[in-house]
């Protein structure tokens, strides 16, 4: 991080909407979502990352960074931060407007190898944005047992959720497997004031598998 340009808190780059905006019309079935988190929902999503130490913080689904610059203005200098982005041209945007950041452009189904190609294989935190109501239950398992083994005991994993799709069969399996793969869940205070409400789960201890 040494060398990275640091953002104003909760700041919104110009263009960035912009390019949110044009990636959902291109790949609505991959993005998810209308607009980015906002910078409050943004910041209790990284309240999890560490501000001492050296930590090694990994990212899932950062878009256009609007959460990627709530970690930053928490990480400490020597810090690591990885962000997994599959669709090229947010990750294109991601590597100009956070030069310090790595982007690591795939898939966070792979999080594991992709990792280990980077020479990590413990993150103190991992920050997702991914749109998990896209994935079958299937995907989410995988990709939620390859965040547990990464963070391990001693890590922590932020994920987000629309409060409206609370009730929804979809949202309740997810929850089932947040359940199943963590010990402690809990729910942040929902953001009314993002588009649409949100609220962030919080997850540590992974249960053995
Ligand atoms: C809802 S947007 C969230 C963006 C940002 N984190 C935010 O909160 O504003 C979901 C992001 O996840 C990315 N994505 C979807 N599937 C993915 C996958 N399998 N691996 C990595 N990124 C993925 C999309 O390209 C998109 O940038």
């Amino acid at each position: 991080m040494s060398d990275h340009v640091r953002p104003a808190a909760g700041g919104r780059r110009p263009g960035a909407r912009r390019a949110f905006l044009a990636a959902a019309l291109r790949r609505p079935g991959q993005i998810g979502a209308v607009a980015p988190s906002s910078p409050t929902l943004a910041g209790l999503l990284a309240e999890v990352v560490p501000r001492s130490g050296s930590p090694v913080v990994v990212e899932l689904g950062p878009g256009t960074g609007a959460v990627t610059t709530a970690i930053d203005v928490r990480l400490p200098p020597g810090a690591r931060h990885l962000a997994v982005e599959l669709d090229p041209r947010m990750a294109g945007f991601l590597r100009q407007a956070h030069p310090g950041l790595e982007v690591v452009e795939g898939d966070a189904a792979k999080l594991q190898t992709l990792l280990v190609e980077r020479g990590v294989d413990y993150a103190d935190a991992v920050v997702s944005g991914l749109p998990w109501a896209l994935f079958d239950e299937t995907a989410q398992r995988s990709i939620l047992g390859q965040v547990a083994a990464v963070i391990g005991d001693s890590g922590a994993f932020t994920t987000f959720a629309y409060r409206h799709g609370m009730a929804l069969s979809a949202a309740r399996r997810f929850r089932h497997v947040l359940h199943a793969t963590f010990a402690e869940v809990t729910l942040t205070p929902t953001v009314w004031r993002n588009m649409p409400p949100a609220f962030g789960y919080v997850c540590r201890h992974p249960r053995t598998p």
